[in-house]
């Protein structure tokens, strides 16, 4: 058992309930709240509570912690002038704080045409700044998808889920390979797309893993 009071940031960004990327995202946070009983939860539902766009004010937020190169966090609320610039920043703050808080933050998300939700892409728009380092975070990543994008697969370039996800953690929050945990469900399409009823089993054995990793990484987090 943990010993430090930790955080989790739990998202979540599937349209459905009955959501793949929930069910494994559930199973980590689980055992992670059993190991962390102390721990602070947090969760929020992307899809159920939707994030706007950036608009035009939150632009001159970012240009303005870009132009005075400002990297503490904690002195974004300087970029804040106007009220347009005030009432961007009112999105922003809470949003921010919830992620920076958490030491774990756990994205339950599925692919939607080759990439993430624009609900989790907006998430993600409002709390990214330039030059934001997340470094000493662990993001832990549960996906879900219709077919099969793995390494080997006719499909794997076309992934811009898993590897958007892992690209952006690395290159912009400077989080290290080692930090990033992804756990896949694979061929969720083969439950209802009949010419793809053949590989229900591979669909099952995925889901199998995803899980059985998810319980046992929510409880060494
Ligand atoms: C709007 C939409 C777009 C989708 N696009 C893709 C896609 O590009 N590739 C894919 O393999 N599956 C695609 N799917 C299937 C989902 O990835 C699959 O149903 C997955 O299980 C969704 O995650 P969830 O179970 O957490 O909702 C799409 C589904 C929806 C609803």
């Amino acid at each position: 058992m943990a010993t430090a009071a930790r955080t989790l940031l739990h998202l979540d960004a599937s349209a459905r309930r009955r959501s793949f990327s929930r069910e494994v995202g559930d199973a980590v946070a689980a055992a992670w709240r059993a190991s962390h009983p102390d721990g602070t939860y947090v969760h929020r539902d992307l899809a159920r509570t939707s994030v706007p766009p950036i608009d035009e004010a939150w632009t001159e937020l970012c240009d303005y912690v870009l132009e005075h190169e400002i990297t503490d966090i904690a002195r974004y609320p300087e970029a804040v002038r106007t009220p347009a610039q005030a009432a961007a920043w009112a999105i922003v703050q809470p949003l921010l704080e919830e992620l920076v808080a958490a030491d774990t933050v756990l994205i339950a998300t599925p692919m939607y045409n080759f990439s993430i939700p624009a609900s989790l892409k907006a998430w993600i728009d409002q709390v990214t700044f330039p030059k934001m380092s997340l470094a000493g975070r662990r993001f832990v990543v549960a996906h879900a998808r219709g077919g099969a994008y793995g390494p080997g697969t006719p499909r794997h370039p076309y992934d811009h889920q898993e590897r958007y996800l892992r690209d952006f953690f690395a290159g912009h929050f400077a989080i290290p390979e080692e930090a990033m945990t992804f756990l896949g469900t694979e061929l969720v399409n083969s439950r209802v797309d009949p010419a793809l009823a053949a590989r229900r089993e591979t669909h099952d054995a995925s889901r199998a893993a995803a899980l059985a990793a998810a319980r046992k990484i929510g409880e060494v987090l």
